[in-house]
Order: structure tokens, then C-alpha cells, then sequence
């Protein structure tokens, strides 16, 4: 499906962006692991997380979802169930990587595949430290790829030295851990979002940190209420779209602010943005507020590998961003990209430059000589949210009509956004 949009003048308006995507995932799963009813609300109702929920269901799991809130049944680790059939991720990496987690210590056979993207996604990094806990485990092609045949059993923990700093990674160990019967520590991936940490310590695990590792015990999960923020991630959309177009002002309200999620503020204020806390608040371990974001004329920066971590999903946009900001704009150290759910350094790149951007790939990141005068053309968002979500802003920046094909994908993290993003224009 397509979509169009036009250039505008400005953003106006006060939105509630949906509710956290990763702590979704999490308040689902961890309320499944846990002894009794877990209520989370609002949840997020996308592609990727009902992906989640319908797995659960085959794993025996029972849950409801009324209006916005999640309600789930947990009966700790064991209530889990062989399912019936292959377990179906659909186009979520965070289900898969978790549930391979979950999955390394029950004792039963099962399958979990994806959709064609997810097919193509790296597994190695979890596959290789689950055997050694003692989970059997096969991938597909060079046995590092989807679909995963688990065969789980009583885990053994493990130390294990991270090699991508990966939230999805670290998480599925600390799954394993929580059922292994010696600890599990887990060497760096400290600076990658720390929700499941923060949400295991909310329902009681035994877990401990230190300078650069978490180590993880044998723990029960007792069931809570949990109030899930709104998405850094999909707010950083229409915070990088006020941004980058003058005149333009925003009231986002309740956007989870974890400094694990928060680099592209930092990113942006660094650039010289115009972005504004308020009502900064802690609930349930999550950090969250409101954020007065302003339009003005941004300059390029430099964006190191260490940075990456708290801003991984927000580099492509990034890349739109650096075409309107003035002087050289480079990100180097986030080779990570290229295999999320599209080659997301590739795609960007690609999209931008069909649209008249000067911007250079570099095997680990871009480089774009700004300001760029943006044409509105036809793109495509390779099936991917982040990039179709990124395009839309790259066309409000754009003289003319832009249409980004294959608009459905934004189904898995933010639906509806074409119908907020309308309802900021001209206000
Ligand atoms: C996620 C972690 C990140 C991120 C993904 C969601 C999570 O992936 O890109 O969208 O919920 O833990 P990696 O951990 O592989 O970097």
C-alpha cells in the first residue's frame, strides 16, 4: 500500500504517543513467567506485540486483552506448554530472541520461525550461549538463522561476555538464568535498553549488577500492575519532524524517558534543538514526562559508536534529520543496523537519495553534507516501520509529493501514525 504526503509548514498540537513496544514484549512475557494475574496497561496493541501474545497462547498461556489493558495469568515457568504447532514470531526479533530464552529451559520440544524478514535476522548470539546453559538448539541455513527448533531442559548458568551490545540478547540470557540452577552473568550490553532488567527487579528477581555485568540467580516472579510509558522510540518521530521544520510546536505527554532509550535527545540537543522535560516522573521503574519540542535550524554533528546503544532504532532517522541540518553530518559504529529488520543503513541511504540527498553509506553508518533541499518522489520503506516512518518525515521536509510504498509495515509499532501525523498539520 501506498501512502503520500506533502511538505509542511509546521507541527502543531499535544499527542500521546503509544505505549512503550519493548515493554510491551516485556510486561507480557515476564507476567506469563510469574505466579499470578499481571496487568499492564496501556498496552501496545501492534504486529510485533500480538505476535507475542499469540505465541504465549500456544505455550499454554492464557490472556486477555480488553481496551488497553493486558491482563495475563502467570503460573511461573512450568504452565508453559508444547505447542500444538510451529510458533509464529511474524516480523519481531524481541519474540523470538525472549522466547528462545524462555523456551531454552522447558522441557519440551518446539519451533519458532518469523516472517521472510525475521528469517534472515542473526541468531547465532543467542544460539551459542543457550547450549552451553544446556538448552539444544538448531538453526536454519548455517544454523544461525530462523526458523529455531528449542529443545529445552534444566539450564546450568553461564558466564557469557557480550559481543553486540543487544538489549534482545542480554534479555534471552537473563531468561535462561532466571531458571538455571547455578548464577548466569552476562559481561556488557550495559549501555543497551535495561527494561527487562528494570522489570525483573519490580517483580522480585534475584539479580545484581556491576561495573559492567549483571549476574542473575534462580528467582520466582511475582506478579504487578505495570503502567507502560509512551515510545521514545515512536515519538522520536514527530519530535524529529518538529524539530527540523520551523514554527513547528509540540506537546508530547508521558513519553517513557529511560536513558537507555534517550540518546537521540541528547543527539538533538546536541544539534541544537529545541526540546524541553517536564512532569519528569518514576513509575513501576520506569522513568517518564512530558517533552516541549520546538522547530529550528540545527547543525550536523558527529555521531560516535558508543552513542549508538541508547539511539538504535532512531539512527535512520538520524540520516533525515542530518539532510536538513547545516554542515556534515556522519554516524560511524552502528554496523548493528544492518541486520535489523531491513539493512536499515542501505535503505536509508538508498530512499534519501531517490528524494535529491548527498549522502554517502559507509559500511558502518552515513555521512550527508547538509542542508539538502528535499524533492518528494516515490520511495520505498522495504518493509520496514522505522524506515517508512522516517521517509514520512523526510517528505514533510520535501517541496512536492512523496509516496512510500509498503506503508502497512508501520502496522507493527505505531498504528495510525499517517492519521496523528495529519492531525499536527495546521493547527
Ligand atoms: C529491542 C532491542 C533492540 C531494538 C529493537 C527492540 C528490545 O534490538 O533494535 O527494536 O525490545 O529489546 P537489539 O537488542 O538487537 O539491539
Amino acid at each position: 500500500m501506498d501512502m503520500t504526503f506533502h511538505g509542511v509548514s509546521s507541527l502543531r498540537g499535544q499527542v500521546e504517543v503509544p505505549p512503550d513496544k519493548s515493554i510491551s514484549h516485556r510486561a507480557a512475557i515476564l507476567g506469563a513467567l510469574a505466579e499470578g494475574e499481571t496487568v499492564a496497561r496501556p498496552f501496545l496493541r501492534s504486529g510485533d506485540c500480538l505476535s507475542t501474545l499469540n505465541c504465549l497462547r500456544e505455550l499454554g498461556i492464557n490472556w486477555k486483552l480488553e481496551d488497553d489493558a493486558l491482563t495475563i495469568e502467570g503460573h511461573g515457568p512450568e504452565a508453559f506448554r508444547q505447542p500444538h504447532d510451529v510458533l509464529d514470531a511474524g516480523n519481531s526479533a524481541t519474540t523470538m530472541r525472549f522466547l528462545a530464552g524462555v523456551l531454552a529451559g522447558r522441557s519440551f520440544e518446539s519451533v519458532i520461525t518469523g516472517d521472510e524478514s525475521l528469517r534472515t535476522r542473526p541468531m547465532g548470539r543467542i544460539i551459542e550461549p543457550l547450549r552451553r546453559m544446556g538448552a539444544e538448539i538448531t538453526g536454519s541455513e548455517d544454523g544461525t538463522k530462523p526458523p529455531l527448533r528449542i529443545k529445552g531442559g534444566p539450564l546450568h548458568g553461564i558466564e557469557h561476555l557480550m559481543e553486540v551490545d543487544s538489549a534482545q540478547v542480554k534479555s534471552a540470557l537473563m531468561l535462561a538464568g532466571l531458571q538455571a540452577d547455578s548464577e548466569t552473568t552476562i559481561i556488557g550490553g550495559r549501555s543497551s535498553r535495561d527494561h527487562t532488567e528494570r522489570m525483573l527487579l519490580l517483580m522480585g528477581a534475584e539479580l545484581s549488577f556491576g561495573d559492567d555485568a549483571i549476574t542473575i540467580k534462580k528467582s520466582s516472579l511475582e506478579s504487578r500492575e505495570i503502567a507502560i510509558p509512551g515510545d521514545m522510540s515512536s515519538a522520536s518521530f514527530l519530535i524529529a519532524a518538529s524539530v527540523v521544520i520551523p514554527g513547528s510546536r509540540l506537546l508530547l505527554k508521558n513519553v517513557g524517558l529511560n536513558p537507555t532509550r534517550a540518546g537521540f535527545l541528547s543527539v538533538l540537543n546536541s544539534m541544537g534543538a529545541l526540546i524541553i522535560e517536564a512532569n519528569y516522573q518514576e513509575m513501576d521503574n520506569e522513568p517518564r514526562g512530558d517533552l516541549k519540542v520546538s522547530g529550528t535550524q540545527l547543525s550536523g554533528i558527529e555521531l560516535e559508536g558508543w552513542r549508538v546503544p541508547a539511539m538504535i532504532d532512531e539512527v535512520p532517522l538520524l540520516a533525515v534529520i542530518g539532510c536538513m541540518a547545516r554542515g556534515t553530518t556522519t554516524v560511524r559504529g552502528a554496523g548493528e543496523l544492518r541486520v535489523k529488520e531491513s539493512d536499515r543503513i542501505a535503505a536509508i541511504c538508498t530512499e534519501l537519495r531517490k528524494m535529491g540527498a548527498r549522502i554517502d553509506e559507509l559500511p558502518d553508518g552515513f555521512s550527508i553534507q547538509g542542508p539538502n533541499k528535499l524533492r518528494g518522489t516515490q520511495v520505498d520503506s522495504h518493509g520496514d516501520h522505522r524506515i517508512a516512518m522516517a521517509l514520512a518525515v523526510a517528505a514533510l521536509c520535501a517541496e512536492a509529493e512523496t509516496a512510500i510504498s509498503g506503508w502497512e509495515c508501520v502496522d507493527i509499532s505505531f498504528p495510525g501514525f499517517d492519521q496523528v501525523l495529519m492531525s499536527l498539520q495546521g493547527m
